[in-house]
């Protein structure tokens, strides 16, 4: 079997996967059931009902979807055109309707559910808050009050980067109660990053904290803040800041105000104001493979009703579960499953602040078992590093109330499923490996636990409605087992993205620009086996998945050519055990070359550059330089040769054009 590396794979030009993925996922044979005493209780209790379900949605989409738009959310007014296509690839869903998305998470739960726990929070230090579905929505309405009143209202944006607490989540529904569209920026990402946020959506407000504990130290989010603030991002007006950790931090008179002040003394009553279906509820920028992070645009209506519908699919989410996703605010997993699919399900979600490994490494089971959690659903990158304490740090809590695991972010190696079914599942629940991308609002490919019979490392089979496929060049379905190819979603569907924002070409040409305009291109690739599963490769641009956060190389190599002493620099993947890919960065000096001990040097300097620029996860691991970079002669970058250097495997490209062949010398370090 293949490592974890060898699931990323690496498809330079949309070639065939390389063999060994094909070998590995061709020999993996162990299938898993699912459990009779899960099925029979599940909502979709068998592969019959699964099918009869996609039958249904396939025989005619618009009408799937529009039946389920009417029964997961709550209309102010009806819509009337369920799907438009007339301006393709701009499609919009459940026109002429109007609705609140802060309504559907909150206040249509009060009738019946007011007193249930709607997020139930744990910081880092230990301290727990149970905030019941009333007290959620007399805070949203307050701190909406508090946007109002400093002018923020239908279509601003407010940018939220916070901590992982639940006045993140307040923070946005405070910005959907009003019609504000926000943009959560992750609490790792340095005051660089969230400056070129900040300006690519004018954001009128910023919504931060003082700080937030994780890994046991404090986050800086307020000074990071200010200085993203210092220069440009002369469109906000004000900085709410929260009251976390109490370190000191400066407050700008007239553009700051702390959040408790901002809201004294204001109703905790706030009218929902009733927006169309297509109104931009939220921008989440992510990489692609342009040096600029895109600003992925969602829909209020289309997005929540399918992000509802995967909880009941996907998560089979009951009134009694206790839903726990370990994922961060920032990312679009948090979005999905920390604050909308479980609030729209009027479940009870657990928010952990911190660190997998603080104090020790059974925290995130030593929080399942206080919590009762009943549904886990975490990345295969955590899986991996937890794993490698060993078993006794799951033996020592009682997980007897889990019920479900759940996987996502980049593709599991069978080992890891394996040890997250039997130590930490007990052999007894069943994994859903969900498939999707900030770019799909919601799960795309994913068991339903009580219908599907799983296999290590598969996502299995696309959910209802959702009409996926492998392609080839051309656009022609790949159904052999063993060719691998181009995945794509062949229709649109409703939580799909609807713009990168002020940019429409960019949306255009990224997600629709091939195979005659109809079809949505993920920019991954996969496979599919005999029995028409899927298995992901890896992604088909240059994007990095490290530890599961979406990189681009191209990001990276501009942050480090932005330094005074780098002239050209490549940015790779290298597999790794457990993070994936780590970052493998080829560097051109300005200058001579360092000298081994002076290479130390500028390595960290290189490496705490970035960590400025973009953030720390973007921190090469390793560093290589050399007197230039292998380029074709049309002078682009030979990619598939660097990545070959990095790890360490005979070079099996052409080097004769290489104008200095002794360039390949310096990238391997031997010269
Ligand atoms: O490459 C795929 C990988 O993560 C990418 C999307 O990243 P992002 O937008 O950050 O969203 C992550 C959380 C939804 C995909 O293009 N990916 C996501 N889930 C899986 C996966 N790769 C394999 N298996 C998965 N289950």
């Amino acid at each position: 079997m293949a490592g974890p590396g060898g699931m990323t794979g690496d498809m330079e030009g949309r070639q065939a996967a390389p063999d060994e993925n094909i070998d590995s996922i061709l020999t993996e044979d162990r299938r898993f059931q699912p459990p009779a005493s899960f099925s029979s209780g599940a909502r979709v209790r068998s592969l019959a009902e699964y099918q009869a379900l996609r039958d249904a949605a396939d025989r005619d989409p618009v009408a799937f979807w529009a039946g389920l738009a009417r029964a997961e959310l709550h209309w102010h007014k009806p819509f009337t055109t369920a799907f438009d296509d007339s301006r393709a690839p701009y499609y919009t869903w459940f026109g002429g309707g109007l609705l609140n998305v802060s309504y559907n998470c909150l206040d249509r739960h009060l009738a019946g559910n007011a007193e249930k726990t709607a997020i139930l929070f744990e910081g880092e230090p230990g301290d727990v808050r149970h905030i019941s579905y009333a007290e959620l929505h007399r805070q949203v309405c307050r701190f909406a009050n508090a946007l109002k009143a400093r002018g923020i209202g239908l279509g601003d944006r407010v940018v939220i980067y916070m901590p992982m607490v639940p006045e993140a989540v307040v923070a946005m529904l405070a910005c959907a109660r009003i019609g504000a569209i926000h943009s959560v920026v992750f609490g790792g990402f340095s005051s660089g990053s969230l400056r070129n946020r900040i300006e690519d959506a004018s954001a009128r407000a910023v919504v931060t904290a003082d700080g937030g504990h994780r890994g046991g130290k404090v986050i800086e989010l307020k000074a990071a803040c200010d200085s993203a603030l210092s220069e440009g991002c002369k469109s906000v007006e004000t900085v709410f800041v929260l009251r976390r950790t109490g370190s000191p931090i400066s407050m700008q008179p007239g553009r700051d105000l702390w959040w408790d002040e901002a809201e004294a003394n204001l109703a905790d009553q706030c009218e929902p104001v009733w927006v169309d279906s297509e109104h931009p509820l939220f921008l989440l920028y992510t990489s692609g493979s342009t040096g600029k992070p895109k600003g992925i645009q969602h829909s209020s209506a289309g997005y929540l009703a399918v992000v509802a519908a995967t909880m009941k699919w996907v998560f089979d989410i009951r009134d009694s579960d206790i839903f726990w996703c370990t994922a961060d605010i920032g990312w679009v997993t948090g979005h999905s499953y920390i604050a909308y699919g479980p609030l729209a399900s009027g479940a009870t979600v657990l928010i952990y602040e911190g660190a997998p490994t603080v104090p020790d490494a059974g925290r995130f089971w030593s929080n399942c078992a206080r919590h009762r959690v009943t549904i886990f659903y975490t990345a295969p990158t955590a899986i991996r590093s937890l794993m490698k304490f060993g078993e006794s740090f799951a033996a020592r809590h009682d997980l007897s109330s889990l019920r479900l695991l759940g996987t996502v972010g980049e593709p599991i190696n069978p080992e890891a499923w394996m040890w997250f079914h039997r130590v930490i599942g007990h052999e007894r629940c069943p994994i859903v490996d969900t498939w999707w991308q900030t770019e799909t609002g919601a799960i795309m490919i994913a068991p339903v636990p009580g219908a599907i019979t799983t296999k290590p490392g598969s996502c299995t089979l696309p959910l209802p409605g959702i009409d996926a496929d492998i392609v080839d060049a051309e656009g022609n379905s790949i159904t052999d087992p063993g060719h691998g190819g181009e995945l794509v979603i062949r229709r649109p569907w409703p939580s799909m993205l609807r713009a990168v924002w002020g940019n429409d070409k960019r949306y255009r040409d990224t997600y629709w620009g091939k195979f005659g305009g109809h079809c949505y291109i993920a920019g991954d690739t996969a496979h599919r086996d005999r029995d028409g599963y899927f298995w992901i490769l890896g992604r088909s641009d240059d994007v990095l998945k490290v530890s599961g956060h979406r990189l681009g190389t191209m990001e990276i190599e501009s942050a480090l050519a932005a330094h005074p002493r780098v002239a050209e620099a490549a940015v790779v993947g290298k597999p790794d055990e457990t993070k994936g890919e780590t970052i493998f960065a080829f560097v051109v000096p300005r200058g001579a070359r360092p000298t081994p001990e002076a290479a130390g040097e500028l390595s960290s300097e290189l490496r705490a550059w970035v960590a400025q620029q973009i953030g720390p996860i973007a921190k090469p691991e390793q560093i290589r330089y050399a007197d230039s970079l292998p380029k074709t002669r049309s002078g682009k970058i030979m990619r598939r040769l660097l990545r070959d250097i990095a790890r360490g495997v005979p070079i099996t490209q052409d080097t004769s054009t290489l104008e200095n062949e002794e360039i390949v010398k310096q990238l391997q370090g031997e010269s």
